[in-house]
């Protein structure tokens, strides 16, 4: 696996699988790697020639009291589990690289930002947007993977796509969970023993109300005020959102009907844990 710092040495290296034809295929990631970071690095494989996975924890994408400078890092470690998984190559580049002195350019996927996650992180999808443009442009793949545990974050990556012409297609992997349900993530990390067993309640309060549709619920704000309720009763857990909304405009619904996106975000103690569930009425 080659690993590779620079932006120079990475746009050439694209530059040269082009040349010879390769089908390149990306998974960005900010590393701190587990099963559902893996689940995108093997479906690279499957279609790709190359699989380029690059690690970087992205300042722009976190706010001024947010967990930059404690958001986990083991680069050792991520390495030999890139290496392991048949990786070709790793990106790790330097912030400084990404974001020289003077750097002023940012894109904006309007209206979508601001919806769910972006209420309460004002500044993070604009900062998601930029990074994975810039990543797009240096490492030029064919396909980039992204997981369906950051709902908010695929369909922005997808208008971009769109809204810029870029020719980058988008492909999307299902949410891998702990075998208790909680969707897995580099965060999970911080969480205590105590908090780790109420985290539980974020899967759990989606798996009922996949069973409310199921029996037939189709008023919104009832499904929305059951999963509360769920979430209210776990002493540690405090709610940031919970909302039914329209999964390509994310506009709450009132009725469940057709393609409907439950996304809820909720602290765990200081934790901030996301999760959602698609369903098809
Ligand atoms: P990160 O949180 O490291 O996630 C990298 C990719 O892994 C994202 O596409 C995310 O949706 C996916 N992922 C995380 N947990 C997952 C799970 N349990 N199941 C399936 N996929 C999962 O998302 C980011 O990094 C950043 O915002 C990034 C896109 C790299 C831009 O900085």
């Amino acid at each position: 696996m080659t690993i590779i710092r620079s932006v120079a040495t990475m746009k050439a290296l694209a530059r040269e699988w082009r040349r010879q034809g390769k089908r390149v295929g990306f998974v960005p990631t900010m590393g701190y790697l587990h099963d559902g970071h893996l689940s995108l690095v093997r479906e690279s494989k499957a279609r790709a020639d190359v699989t380029v996975v690059s690690i970087f924890v992205n300042p722009t994408q976190f706010g001024p009291n947010e967990d930059f400078t404690k958001y986990p890092r083991d680069l050792a470690k991520d390495s030999a589990t890139l290496k392991e998984a048949g990786v070709d190559c790793l990106f790790y580049p330097e912030a400084a690289e990404i974001y020289p002195p003077g750097y002023r350019t940012y894109v904006e996927v309007e209206g979508l930002q601001d919806r769910l996650c972006g209420r309460s992180r004002p500044g993070h999808f604009r900062g998601v947007a930029t990074v994975v443009l810039k990543l797009f442009d240096i490492v030029s793949p064919n396909f980039a993977i992204f997981g369906a545990k950051d709902a908010q974050q695929v369909l922005i990556i997808r208008r971009m796509a769109v809204d810029l012409d870029l020719d980058v297609e988008i492909v999307t992997c299902p949410i891998v969970r702990e075998p208790d349900g909680l969707a897995q993530s580099s965060r999970n990390a911080y969480l205590t023993p105590a908090g780790r067993q109420a985290a539980r309640v974020l899967s759990s309060s989606l798996r009922w109300a996949e069973k409310a549709v199921a029996a037939g619920e189709r008023d919104a704000g009832r499904l929305v005020a059951g999963i509360q309720a769920i979430l209210e009763a776990e002493p540690l857990a405090r709610i940031d959102y919970v909302e039914a909304v329209d999964p390509e405009t994310l506009e709450p619904v009132t009725e469940l009907r057709g393609e409907v996106l439950v996304a809820l975000a909720v602290f765990i103690g200081p934790t901030r844990l996301i999760d959602n569930i698609r369903l098809s009425i």
